[in-house]
């Protein structure tokens, strides 16, 4: 049987320039190259999932738009089950996005619809689809919503990965519901208000009461067990777009986990596709060949 993992997230359309030179205030640059894709942090993540063969259910919320029907093929093809997708009146998501040389973004999400999930209905769906095996969630929906599944799941014997992205403070509530805390070095930061290094990273985790990897780009990523912190390296590679590349390691590590991987084989799993990731062009369109 294949494992049943469930995101409840956001779902956006990538529009992605990559240039030199990022702009200067009141400067106006030429691109290189343009590309608009699949994205949002919930729908990359259940992507990567789908890809990799997990059976995957996404609750996201769409707008009345041009971009609803053209997302929903996208997550067929990819593996993902659209059943309880919500539609509301009004624009999907959406992001530009700046990728430079280096390969680094610069993103800002308008969220149209996703701000718009229903909680409850979130909630109905969990109980139809069922002996869920991991349920996944990010801060692109609204807290409240978060915090209503997340307590469902944890109520149901379900694991839960929080990918605390775009970087927030997590409520009590959502921290007692969760399994797996996994920001990135940034979001780290942004969310203890200290400087990531080792020390720090003890005293967090102590402080969470949970599972915490906190993935750092290229140096890989640490995580914390029994009061000691492990570090992963990973492959060195050359760099042409980070877009995605922390939600193709949350999805990885998702489907490891719902397949009963070890922690070490789910995490070097999810730093293969995180870090194939940013060899390609593109946010999902990153996670394929
Ligand atoms: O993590 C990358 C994602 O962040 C992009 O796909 C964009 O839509 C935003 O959600």
């Amino acid at each position: 049987m294949k494992p049943k993992i469930c995101v409840v997230g956001s779902a956006n359309i990538d529009q992605i320039s990559y240039v030199d030179k990022i702009p200067n205030d009141g400067e106006t640059v030429f691109g290189d190259s343009y590309q608009m894709g699949f994205g949002g942090k919930g729908a990359n993540q259940a992507v990567m999932a789908g890809l990799l063969g997990a059976e995957v259910y996404m609750i996201c919320c769409l707008g009345s738009d041009v971009y609803k029907d053209m997302t929903i093929d996208n997550f067929k093809i990819n593996g993902v089950a659209t059943d309880y997708i919500q539609i509301v009146e009004g624009s999907s998501g959406v992001a530009p996005i700046w990728v430079d040389k280096t390969g680094q973004n610069r993103i800002i999400v308008i969220p149209g619809a996703n701000n718009l999930i229903s909680g409850p209905k979130a909630i109905d769906s969990l109980k139809i689809i069922g002996n869920i095996d991991v349920l996944v969630g990010q801060f692109e929906i609204p807290m409240e919503v978060n915090e209503a599944v997340f307590s469902y799941a944890f109520e149901n014997g379900i694991t839960t990965i929080l990918n605390p992205a775009p970087a927030d403070k997590p409520s009590d509530t959502l921290l007692e519901n969760t399994s797996w805390f996994i920001p990135n070095e940034v979001e780290f930061e942004e969310i203890y208000g200290k400087t990531f290094n080792e020390q720090n990273l003890l005293s967090f985790a102590r402080e969470l009461q949970t599972n915490v990897v906190v993935t750092l780009g290229e140096k890989g990523c640490a995580y914390v067990e029994d009061n000691s912190v492990t570090m992963f390296e990973t492959e060195s590679v050359k760099t042409l777009d980070t877009t995605g590349a922390g939600d193709a390691f949350v999805g990885a590590f998702s489907y490891a986990l719902a397949n009963n991987l070890n922690i070490s084989e789910s995490i070097n799993l999810a730093l293969e596709k995180a870090t194939d990731s940013v060899t390609k062009k593109g946010t999902q369109s990153s996670y394929k060949d």
